[in-house]
């Protein structure tokens, strides 16, 4: 289909771009002009988020602009107006499993011919992704990038009102958008960004050109918001940005993530956690300031990627393995309690047999508490996807399920730790599986399924553990004394 006059298409290559531009932040109040009112009055949206926690709070920042313009939300797609799916492009088999989606969506278009489906996220930043949907899904109308959520109710009226296919992908560096509406869907738990994008640029990440330029927000607003959640009676918050150890980089804010932390804190919300971390850019200040406060969880993802410092490098990770071990070493001399998980890529293009074995060792090291480990994904773009390859797809399986094994081995030996012990939990609620056994998590991270007393959702209570499972603990509530 060819390109139509008022689409903005994505475009990877200015999407790489890194200047020294000022990052524009607006604190402008977001108000929806009086005529796009009523565009929401009586219809349903479903909204489906996959990928990661950023993904998660734009989700909330989406439906809190939906909500804002009448519409309400359904988890039932077939009843919907509206079906907006928020979607991440860091794998192919997360883009895979998104247009099977769209694909077999289709078929409600005939139950409603004013159905509208919109694809926003990571997906839509990607050139290859906007070209296949232009070609083979012309039913998904609305298309808008990570950039631009902002924009949604101008987006809308233009599908909805003038029934126009809408495009809009911005592939500039970003911007930060402030004071934007947000549906919680958290009742104890909240996400908080810190900072958006990425400049890291890992040679097989697509994310620096989705997300677009590191960029941190204030830490005056940053504090505004946890105050208000603190108020409004959350428990626990989790710092958001892909690395949110290089925070305040950019703003050139003394004392960095560090001084972030310290300031979180002391806002006394009794749970603070935070995520990704990059090694490279982990202080020993924020280690000591981890260790200072004990409302900051002992806990930590510290992504490796690879146990070898040759495959590090052409990553682009910027550490060797003994630097990584060593940092992995302060944390732990430093705080004893803390638990670890991490990310593990493995195939990576040309990965040896002995280059494999050192990411096992890293593992047999580090024993991690969990590990996500993925096949190595080519993304078009990356520098990554243009290297050849000797490693086949059998081989790299081989490799993870052998890795899976080293994994969950240590999962179930951390947890063991923990039988008979009484820990602190901040209950989520009623189980999934059984309404009468309630879980939440350890300071550590560790999901406990537990007979209560009295608890209730936002508690938190202590438990003793009877039973250690690979993944979850299981325990019984104590009364406090
Ligand atoms: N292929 C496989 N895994 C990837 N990740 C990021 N990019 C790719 C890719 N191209 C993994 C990394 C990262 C996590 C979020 O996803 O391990 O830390
Ligand atoms: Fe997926 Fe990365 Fe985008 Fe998050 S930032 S949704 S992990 S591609």
């Amino acid at each position: 289909m060819k390109k139509q006059p008022g689409w903005a298409l994505p475009d990877l290559k200015a999407a790489q771009v890194r200047t020294t531009q000022t990052v524009n932040i607006s604190h402008e109040q977001f108000a929806i002009p009086s005529e796009w009112h009523h565009l929401g009055i009586g219809k349903r949206f479903y909204l489906r988020t996959y990928g990661c926690q950023a993904n998660e709070r734009d989700g909330e920042t989406l439906a809190g602009i939906l909500e804002l313009m009448g519409f309400t939300q359904s988890d039932d797609m077939e009843q919907s107006d509206l079906i907006l799916l928020n979607t991440c492009a860091v794998r192919k088999n997360a883009e895979e499993k998104v247009l099977g989606e769209l694909g077999s969506l289709k078929r409600l278009r005939k139950q409603n011919p004013n159905l509208i489906f919109g694809m926003c996220g990571c997906m839509a930043q990607e050139e290859d992704i906007v070209q296949l949907l232009l070609e083979k899904y012309p039913h998904v109308e609305l298309i808008f990038g990570t950039h631009n959520l902002h924009h949604l109710p101008k987006l809308l009226h233009q599908v909805m009102e003038k029934h126009e296919k809408t495009i809009e992908v911005f592939s500039k560096e970003g911007d930060i958008v402030e004071n934007l509406p947000a549906k919680r869907f958290g009742t104890h738990k909240a996400w908080v960004n810190i900072m958006y994008g990425c400049d890291k640029f890992c040679t097989y990440c697509i994310v620096p050109y989705t997300r677009g330029k590191e960029r941190s927000r204030t830490m005056e607003d940053i504090i505004d918001e946890l105050n208000t959640l603190k108020a409004q009676g959350y428990k626990e918050v989790t710092l958001l940005g892909q690395n949110v150890n290089s925070y305040g980089k950019d703003l050139h804010i003394e004392g960095g993530f560090a001084k972030l932390l310290t300031e979180t804190a002391k806002t006394g919300i009794p749970r603070i956690r935070f995520t990704t971390s990059h090694p490279w850019d982990f202080t020993q200040d924020m280690i000591d300031v981890i260790a200072k406060y004990d409302n900051i969880m002992p806990f930590i993802h510290l992504p490796v990627q690879s146990g070898d410092s040759d495959i590090l490098k052409i990553m682009g990770r910027r550490y060797t393995i003994e630097q990584y071990k060593n940092l992995f070493d302060a944390i732990k001399t430093k705080i004893p309690n803390c638990a670890f998980s991490t990310d593990i890529i493995v195939g990576f293009p040309n990965e040896t047999q002995t280059q494999f074995q050192h990411t096992l060792d890293i593992v047999d090291y580090c024993r991690f508490d969990n590990a996500y480990t993925f096949i190595y994904s080519p993304r078009e773009g990356t520098p990554a996807a243009n290297m050849q390859d000797n490693v086949d797809f059998q081989t790299k399986q081989e490799r993870l399920a052998q890795l899976n094994e080293k994994v969950n081995h240590y999962a179930w030996e951390n947890n063991q730790k923990y039988k008979d012990a009484i820990v602190s939990v901040l209950v989520d609620g009623p189980s999934k599986k059984n309404p009468n056994i309630y879980c939440g998590y350890t300071e550590t991270n560790k999901l406990v399924n537990f007979e209560r007393m009295d608890a209730k959702c936002g508690d938190i209570i202590q438990v003793k553990i009877v039973a250690c499972k690979t993944w979850s603990l299981d325990g019984i509530q104590v009364k406090e004394k």
